[in-house]
C-alpha cells in the first residue's frame, strides 16, 4: 500500500501532532507527515515535527495583506509537499473558501466535543457549563463553517460531577490521541466514503462512535 502524505497543521502544542508520529512509528498508520505547517513560530509542535526531521514551515500571517492571500501560500506549501490529506491538529485559525475548494474532502479536522454540540473554540468549557453528562471528541471533514463538516467518527467521554475544564480536556484528549490516528488510517486504507453529508466507513458494522470512556 502507498503511504498516504500528510500536511498536518499546527498551531500550538501539538500532542494530536505527536499521536501521529508515534502512530507511524509503531506501524499502526501507513502514513508519512510530508510536512508540518504552523502560523505561529514558537508552537511546540513545530519542535516536535524538527526532533523527528519531519520538514517544517512556519507562515507568518503578518507578511500577508489578507486571508486571501495566506491561505494561497498556504495551499501552495501543501502542492510542493504533494500532501494528499491535509490534517488540522490544534490550527488556530478558519481556512477561506478557495482553500478549501482545492482540496475538496482532502481537510479533516479534530474538535474537543461531540458535534454538532459545542463547536468552535473552549468546547470542553462550553460542555462543562451546559451541564452535559456525555461529552467527547469528533473527527470531521473541513466546510466553509466552522465544526460543520461531515462527521467521519466520534468518541465519547463521561463527564464527572468534579470535572474541572482541565481535568475534562486532559480525558477528552486521551480520546483524540486514539482517534485522530484511527481516522486517518481508514483514510490511507480508502474506507471512507462520503455522500452528501453522510461518512460511511467501509468494514464498521456499527458505525463509527466509540463508547470509549461512558459508563
Ligand atoms: C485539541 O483539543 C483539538 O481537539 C483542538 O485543538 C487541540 C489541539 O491540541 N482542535 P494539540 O495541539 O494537538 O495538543
Amino acid at each position: 500500500m502507498n503511504l498516504l502524505k500528510l500536511a498536518v497543521l499546527v498551531s500550538g502544542r501539538g500532542s494530536n501532532l505527536q499521536a501521529i508520529i508515534d502512530g507511524i512509528k509503531k506501524g499502526d498508520l501507513s502514513a508519512t507527515i510530508s510536512v508540518v505547517i504552523s502560523n505561529c513560530q514558537n508552537a511546540l509542535a513545530l519542535n516536535r515535527a524538527r526532533e523527528e526531521n519531519i520538514p517544517t514551515v512556519f507562515l507568518d500571517p503578518k507578511n500577508f495583506f489578507c486571508r486571501e492571500d495566506y491561505d494561497l501560500a498556504l495551499a501552495e506549501k501543501i502542492k510542493e509537499y504533494e500532501a494528499d490529506l491535509v490534517v488540522l491538529a490544534g490550527f488556530m485559525r478558519v481556512l477561506s473558501p478557495s482553500f478549501l475548494d482545492k482540496f475538496p474532502l482532502k481537510v479533516i479536522n479534530i474538535h474537543p466535543a461531540l458535534l454538532p454540540s459545542f463547536p468552535g473554540t473552549h468546547g470542553q468549557k462550553q460542555a462543562l457549563e451546559y451541564g452535559v453528562k456525555v461529552t467527547g471528541c469528533t473527527v470531521h471533514f473541513v466546510d466553509q463553517g466552522v465544526d460543520t463538516g461531515p462527521i467521519i467518527a466520534q468518541r465519547a467521554v463521561s463527564v464527572h460531577d468534579d470535572d474541572t475544564e482541565k481535568s475534562l480536556a486532559e480525558r477528552i484528549l486521551r480520546e483524540e490521541h486514539k482517534l485522530y490516528p484511527q481516522v486517518i488510517q481508514w483514510i490511507a486504507e480508502g474506507r471512507v466514503k462520503v455522500t452528501g453529508r453522510i461518512v460511511r466507513v467501509s468494514g464498521m458494522n456499527q458505525g463509527t462512535v466509540t463508547d470509549s470512556s461512558c459508563y
